[in-house]
């Protein structure tokens, strides 16, 4: 049975090129379709876009799809630039912000030094090092779950945090981050601001002063926009460069029309994104409290989403029996958070489903 196991293995990769045997690949958080479900796994936002964008996407559907789209996502990147007071060839967008980590990884983070990045991150950075054969090197997170910066006073070819981190959701100070920058001026710094929006404190006002720093955001988490793709990078124009060179040479045309035109509609209505972070960010304290009441440990967090651990019941226990009333959580088997569950703010009535269920669980 093993023996015939390992035949259909090795008949089935037999035309894989070599580095693809090597991978490990990312694994997403579940996209399910069940009914009713609570869906709280993959840190999407409960209020969807802003109708402007959903209108501008509707009237960008139209024969002009016969057309390629503008290449570099000129009005997108001059709508991001002109709120930070940058030049548009400061800003690099892509399809997702995957898309555009997976692009920083190759032009500016392989070097014959490693890259340092927390024990603790997203769980992307390893599968991208694989990828392109980058050397890495996790620092730990401190006992209280933290990034100290101090650990990064090592010798390394380029640094790579999220901050607010992901899954943690604690967050550093702008301070600490800028003394990192200033700690390694031969070094790029990437800060991966996925969840900046929710309570943290950006990076990009930072860019003009420090040629080695790259800030990477994202429309899917405060702009409510998941499924549309979009991504950005903000740094210098050397920087902005390398990221421009890898693009062309794997797909000219990241952004679509439709992803071009809703992008720019939620970048633009600010009153929309505003009130929806403030919402989350009232849920967050509102799920933390109950949840600190039902004898969860919360780390604090800056994000639209909770890390917690239940002061008796495991991790994996508590995500099976909430999946068995369809509430969809996230658990990582992963060493040090085997037991903590990250919970994605929803709605209030989302996080009242779940307080709900857990009361029923842990009665
Ligand atoms: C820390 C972090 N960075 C980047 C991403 C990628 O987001 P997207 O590709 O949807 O822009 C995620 C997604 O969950 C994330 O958690």
């Amino acid at each position: 049975m093993v023996l015939e196991r390992q035949y259909w293995k090795v008949m089935m990769s037999r035309f894989w090129s070599p580095v693809v045997h090597s991978l490990t690949p990312y694994v997403a958080g579940e996209q399910p379709v069940i009914e009713g479900l609570v869906k709280l796994n993959t840190n999407e936002n409960p209020y969807g876009p802003s109708p402007h964008a959903l209108a501008a996407i509707g009237q960008a559907v139209n024969d002009t799809l016969r057309l390629y789209p503008e290449p570099t996502g000129l009005k997108l990147r001059r709508a991001i630039a002109a709120s930070h007071d940058l030049d548009p060839g400061e800003v690099f967008v892509g399809n997702g912000s995957d898309e555009v980590l997976a692009h920083t990884f190759q032009a500016l983070l392989k070097h014959e030094l490693p890259l340092l990045y927390p024990d603790i991150s997203y769980s992307f950075y390893p599968t991208y090092c694989r990828l392109y054969g980058i050397e890495f090197r996790e620092i730990p997170l401190d006992e209280r779950m933290r990034v100290r910066i101090e650990d990064y006073r090592q010798p390394c070819g380029a640094i790579i945090l999220t901050n607010p981190n992901a899954p943690t959701g604690t967050a550093l100070p702008l301070t600490a981050i800028e003394t990192l920058i200033s700690e390694h001026p031969d070094q790029v710094v990437v800060i991966d601001e996925a969840y900046v929006d929710f309570g943290g404190e950006s990076a990009i006002p930072l860019v003009r002063k420090y040629p080695n720093l790259l800030v990477v955001q994202t429309f899917s988490k405060s702009r409510g926009l998941s499924g549309l793709r979009v991504g950005f990078a903000v740094g210098q124009r050397p920087l902005v460069d390398a990221l421009e060179r890898v693009k062309d040479s794997f797909n000219s045309y990241p952004l679509d029309r439709l992803s071009q035109a809703g992008a720019v509609a939620a970048w633009e209505d600010r009153d929309w994104f505003e009130k929806h972070c403030e919402l989350i960010i009232a849920s967050r304290e509102r799920l933390t409290a109950a949840l600190g009441e039902l004898g969860f440990e919360v780390l604090p967090s800056s994000a639209n989403f909770v890390f917690a651990r239940h002061s008796i019941r495991s991790g994996a226990e508590l995500a099976a029996e909430l999946r068995k009333r369809a509430i969809l959580v996230r658990h990582f088997r992963k060493e040090r958070i085997q037991d903590f569950l990250r919970i994605t703010i929803g709605t209030d009535a989302e996080c009242d489903r779940l307080l709900d269920a857990l009361r029923e669980i842990l009665a």
